[in-house]
């Protein structure tokens, strides 16, 4: 029998081909997630499941699938948004999407910096509301990088790139912080590894690519908002989780740090009612990161070939290990 796969969203239609090709495929048809309720009927019986990262899969929702489940492939590279304890222990592999999106999320947390630093969000407005007056010379200035100092807070494969983006702009130095030392790639950027408060006491700009883990939960709270510079930019294409939004926003309002450009909030979606939104230091992107053509398609893909080697029982390109 051909095995059953969930798909738990519209996807770009490279991914879902492959895996209707030898699979029967249910796929939720909507850009909207299905509700807890129907998420759970939608699994029960299948053999592997294509989620997002906006759907929570514990073990309630690995019990609702049922016995029968051998794999689940999410579309994403972070993966805390699944309980890989609760898989493991029911021998459930795990397949994510690193790699491929790295460039197009090294190039969203750039443009993020110099929206947030340039002040873009200010200065369209303003032509937009008729308030551009004449040229000013003090009029929309924030900090350039060049001759700023970095820090990069996840110095993995994103983190690194974001470093190669941004040394051509003059970036005089890198310090980068996290769980081990990268001799290779810190020795092609010049990169300083220091501890998590020296980097935040001696950068201008302060960008965030670390996974969301219990050591990174809150990990930018009013303590180390109140460690960064006044001036300082704080960017965060990670996940909403490894800040606290309340402590974040305190430190906006009151020039305890300089600007702050999200593309991750907690939560997602923002109310729009968030005191982030009124803020003119604060730019808030709706979680795109990795949202390029080429690279959306690529994702679905190889979510697609990890859930089919899943099904067959074979190591999957891509699997988490537990
Ligand atoms: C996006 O946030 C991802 O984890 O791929
Ligand atoms: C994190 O997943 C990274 O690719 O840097």
């Amino acid at each position: 029998a051909r095995p059953r796969v969930f798909i738990s969203r519209r996807i770009p239609e490279e991914g879902r081909a492959l895996l209707a090709a030898t699979c029967d495929v249910n796929s939720w048809e909507s850009d909207e997630p299905p509700s807890h309720s129907e998420y759970l009927q939608a699994v029960a019986g299948v053999d592997g499941i294509l989620c997002l990262l906006t759907d929570t899969i514990n073990g309630e929702l690995l019990d609702a699938a049922g016995p029968g489940l051998k794999v689940v492939s999410t579309l994403s590279v972070g993966y805390d948004h699944i309980d890989v304890k609760e898989c493991a222990r029911r021998n459930v592999k795990i397949g994510y999407t690193p790699g491929i999106l790295t460039a197009a999320t090294a190039e969203l947390t750039v443009a993020l910096l110099l929206a947030t630093s340039r002040r873009l969000k200010e200065g369209i407005r303003a032509v937009e509301n008729g308030e551009w007056g004449s040229w000013k010379p003090m009029w929309l200035c924030g900090p350039g990088l060049e001759g700023a100092t970095v820090g990069i807070v996840g110095f993995g494969r994103i983190g690194v790139t974001v470093g190669r983006c941004l040394k051509p702009f003059g970036v005089a130095s890198f310090l980068y912080s996290g769980r081990s030392e990268k001799p290779v790639e810190a020795k092609e950027l010049g990169a300083m590894f220091v501890s998590f408060d020296e980097l935040l006491a001696k950068s201008d700009f302060v960008v965030a690519c670390c996974a969301l883990t219990d050591k990174t939960r809150n990990l930018f709270n009013a303590s180390a908002f109140k460690k960064m510079k006044n001036s300082a930019v704080f960017v965060n294409t990670s996940r909403g989780g490894i800040v606290n939004q309340n402590d974040l926003i305190t430190a906006l309002q009151s020039g305890q740090i300089g600007a702050a450009g999200l593309d991750v909030t907690t939560p997602e979606p923002l109310p729009t009612d968030s005191p982030l939104l009124k803020l003119d230091n604060c730019v808030v992107l709706p979680h795109i990161a990795s949202a390029t053509h080429k690279t959306r398609a690529a994702m679905a893909v190889l979510a697609a070939n990890n859930l089919l080697a899943g099904l067959r029982g074979d190591k999957l390109p891509h699997e988490i290990q537990i």
